[in-house]
């Protein structure tokens, strides 16, 4: 009697865990519906969106960890649990706050990435994968209880694993993101890196202009933002196809139009500009790295080319370290009030009064000429950089700069010189950088410039002197 009774029990237990678990069917279903279908829904466009979408986007990093934890927290709990139940009571809990945390975690990197505009093959994975990680914990869920009763032996094991394995690859994915792809394998030894062959980054003949001096200033500046990993505003700087390819807004480059190429006017913005690139305050490109992207354009952006008309510049770096200057600290009143006045300002480099100061004139060029720039005399010996460009000064300016022994980048474009008495600069053993662009000097008067020993970067478009006349245009 007692039997009978029993069996009718665990019959109507039985089919009630049925019609529970056709309802829970239902549900895991419709969620797991709901996240493959959220991306088709809010497209990853490469646009960014409302800041408080960021704003909540960036708990991601901080919420992830916690889900991660717990994910692998359930196999050890069920594993030990065949010894000591109570610990396998313990991962059914677990499971489901893996899965409450795991829910959200999803939602604030969707946040993130939409709401900064992010996309990119390596975004598309890590949210792929995360997609996939939360339906399996949902199956996890579902198939766990007919596996604790022993009915059911190899569903929950295998969904496990790959759930684990789902966790593995997205995590991965999502590191690549915030420390590039080559995290992992920057540092590997050799034998293993065999595995791992790196790709040919540029896309470009290896020795071109292109590969020499241009792509290394994206690799540096640019792709952490314009990578595979993470394509802002769906530009990729990261090979010459990519480059040329452009963004959302089109193409960024047009070749021999610097003027016109949206890339060329983002880093030349004033550094404040909320559109000046590189973004969130990341070093700028130096004077040298805007020229050779100028020239680089101007003569027509092609990956092939191995020099540019009017570019001299040393293919490996063999600069002598900058020879430090003298304490300037006794003139540090007058120079502070000159940085208020609305003169000149003179500018220190860094802290240390032995890196020099720079002498600014962008604010006054037009009525800055010979008189003014003599005025600067007394500070000669402290000025490493002097940036006179579209001033007034002219070819009697070449007696004060000769002053100027510790310069060692001296801007000159579209100032009226004609390049008479030029070669008195060949004083100045430090000047590794001289911009002579848009003057009149002609090829004789840059001539006794040749013998300067660290003269590296030599800027001559649009002047009789450029070597190839043919682009020597003022207008492209
Ligand atoms: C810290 C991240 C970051 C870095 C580094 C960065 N960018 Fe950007 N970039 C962005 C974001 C975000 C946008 C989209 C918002 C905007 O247009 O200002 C963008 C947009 C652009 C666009 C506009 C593309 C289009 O089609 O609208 C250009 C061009 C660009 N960046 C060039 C550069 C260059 C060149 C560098 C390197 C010198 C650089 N960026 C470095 C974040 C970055």
């Amino acid at each position: 009697m007692i039997v009978a009774e029993r069996v009718t029990d665990a019959a109507r237990s039985f089919i009630q865990r049925i019609r529970i678990s056709r309802a829970a069917w239902l549900r895991v279903a419709v969620a797991a519906i709901l996240l493959i279908t959220l991306p088709f829904v809010f497209r990853l466009d490469g646009h960014a969106h409302a800041n408080w979408l960021q704003f909540l986007g960036r708990f991601h990093p901080a919420l992830l960890h916690l889900p991660i934890g717990l994910i692998v927290l359930l196999p050890a709990l069920e594993i030990l649990g065949a010894r000591r139940p109570a610990l396998r009571e313990a991962a059914d809990f677990v499971l489901r706050a893996a899965l409450a945390l795991a829910l959200p975690t999803l939602a604030l990197g969707y946040m993130l990435a939409y709401g900064a505009g992010d996309t990119g093959v390596t975004v598309a994975r890590h949210m792929w994968g995360a997609i996939a990680l939360c339906i399996c914990l949902l199956l996890c869920l579902l198939a766990r209880p007919a596996w604790a009763m022993r009915e059911q032996a190899h569903v929950y094991p295998a969904l496990l694993v790959a759930t684990l394995l789902a966790l593995v690859w997205t995590g991965h994915e999502g590191g690549s993101i915030t420390h590039g792809s080559d995290y992992l394998t920057r540092y590997m030894p050799g034998p293993l890196r065999v595995l791992f062959p790196s790709t040919s980054p540029s896309g470009a003949a290896v020795d071109s202009f292109y590969s020499q001096q241009i792509h290394p200033i994206f690799e540096s500046k640019c792709v952490a933002c314009h990578g595979a990993s993470t394509e802002k505003a769906g530009l990729r700087l990261d090979s010459y196809g990519n480059l040329m390819r452009g963004g959302k807004d089109g193409a960024v480059i047009v070749p021999g139009k610097p003027e016109t190429s949206m890339l060329l006017a983002r880093v030349t913005l004033p550094p404040g500009d909320r559109h000046f690139m590189p973004a969130e305050g990341r070093t700028p490109l130096t004077s040298d790295e805007v020229s050779a992207l100028r020239a680089w354009i101007r003569s027509g952006a092609t990956p092939t080319a191995t020099s540019i008309p009017g570019i001299k510049a040393a293919t490996q770096s063999t600069e002598p370290p900058p020879q430090p200057v003298g304490d300037y600290g006794q003139l540090m009143p007058e120079i502070v009030g000159m940085q208020r006045g609305v003169n000149a300002k003179l500018v220190p480099v860094s802290a240390k009064a032995s890196d020099g100061l720079i002498l600014r004139t962008a604010d006054v060029a037009s009525s800055f000429g010979d008189a003014q720039l003599a005025a600067f005399q007394k500070f000669a010996p402290y000025i490493v950089e002097a940036d006179l460009a579209r001033t007034a000064i002219t070819d009697a300016s070449f007696d004060t700069l000769k002053t100027f022994t510790h310069l060692r980048a001296l801007h000159l474009e579209g100032t009226a010189m004609t390049g008479a008495n030029l070669g008195k600069l060949s004083s100045l053993k430090q000047l590794t950088y001289l911009n002579l662009s848009g003057t009149r000097v002609s090829a004789q008067s840059v001539a006794p410039l040749k013998n300067m020993p660290n003269l590296r970067h030599l800027y001559l478009f649009n002047t009789p002197a450029q070597p190839d006349n043919a682009t020597a245009r003022s207008n492209p």
